[in-house]
């Protein structure tokens, strides 16, 4: 029932470090991104062409890019929001590049300066000529499972959004939890709403936030529903900056342990991953909020 091999989407050099108080260093940066290949990891999402001044801590995109050792077999994703990030990022070489949506107007409002409805004109312009220079395009839709002012989000209104942004031409929709209520059934009926509305679980992937500690149960019971992409910060660095009560991603650390001891591939090295969540964690000056890395780093 669970797929043999999950590919891990790593977005601790984007969302792990997209909220952090005081600016990360580029070659601190660099040399993270660098280590989380060497531990095998190869969807590493990298950084966001975002306005500088809403999200500063990925304000050295450009810097960032033209520095990146890109190893062999990995992927460097980055995220757009509109066509002037899309011009940033053809301009920094990038490959690959996803789109951000929301299930909700105040969140859309707040997170993008558009509304729930209006968003998809910001992206259909971008999608269209990132495909039209042949880049693959990924969508995120955050607030799947519950928003900090609207509360719950019915799930009628999350398909109809993300079936909005995968017919734009995205080859992926990630569902986000971007403040981590969700719990295992919602995960299990949500992924079902979607089946019924034509999505495919292949063309799913789960981004959990691990606030209420509920991220790891959930991501395993997607899994058990056909998903096979997990996205995942080392370290379970992270938090939305323009969400109340996000906290960190579901820790890579913690995925591959309970991956590792189901027999399911992801050819993640675990020693030298959380060798590098623990040297993070001493740059950062805070000890890592995943349990795996607290247990194993010696
Ligand atoms: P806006 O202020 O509405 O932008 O922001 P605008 O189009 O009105 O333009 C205003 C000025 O900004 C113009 O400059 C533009 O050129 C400039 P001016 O003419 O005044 O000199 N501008 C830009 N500059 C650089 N890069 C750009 C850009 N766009 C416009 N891309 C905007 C709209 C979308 C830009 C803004 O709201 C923004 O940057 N939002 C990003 C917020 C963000 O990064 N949030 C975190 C990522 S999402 C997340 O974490 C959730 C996720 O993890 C999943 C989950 O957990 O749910 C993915
Ligand atoms: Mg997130």
């Amino acid at each position: 029932e669970l797929p043999a091999e999950v590919t891990i989407w790593e977005v601790g050099a984007r969302d792990g470090l997209q909220n952090e108080q005081s600016v990360v260093p580029l070659e601190v940066k660099l040399e993270f991104l660098g280590r989380l290949a060497d531990a095998g990891l190869t969807v590493l999402e990298a950084t966001s062409f975002v306005h500088p001044k809403w999200v500063p801590q990925l304000a050295d995109a450009e810097a960032l890019l033209a520095k990146l050792d890109r190893r062999d077999g990995a992927r460097y994703p980055v995220l757009v929001p509109n066509e002037r990030g899309l011009d940033r990022a053809l301009a920094a070489g990038v490959g690959e590049i996803a789109v951000f949506g929301s299930a909700t107007q105040t969140f859309a409002e707040r997170n993008l300066n558009s509304g729930l409805t209006e968003q998809f004109a910001l992206f259909e312009p971008v999608v269209g000529r990132a495909r039209a220079e042949g880049l693959p395009v990924r969508a995120y839709l955050s607030m799947c499972f519950g928003d900090p002012w609207e509360g719950p989000v019915p799930a009628a209104q999350v398909v109809d959004a993300g079936r909005r942004l995968l017919d734009l031409g995205c080859f992926q929709l990630s569902l986000g939890d971007t403040i981590g209520v969700a719990t295992a059934g919602q995960v299990e009926r949500l992924i079902a709403a979607f089946a019924d509305a034509g999505v495919p679980a292949s063309a799913l992937a789960v981004h959990f936030h691990d606030t209420y500690g509920q991220a790891l149960a959930n991501t395993l019971t997607a899994l058990r529903c056909g998903v096979s992409t997990v996205d995942s910060s080392a370290g379970g660095l992270g938090g939305c900056p323009y969400a109340e009560s996000a906290t960190g991603n579901l820790a890579t650390e913690d995925l591959v342990w309970a991956l590792d001891g189901l027999g399911v591939r992801t050819g993640v090295d675990l020693d030298a991953l959380v060798a590098t969540s623990a040297w993070m964690a001493g740059c950062l000056g805070r000890p890592s909020p995943s349990r795996v890395v607290r247990a194993l780093a010696g």
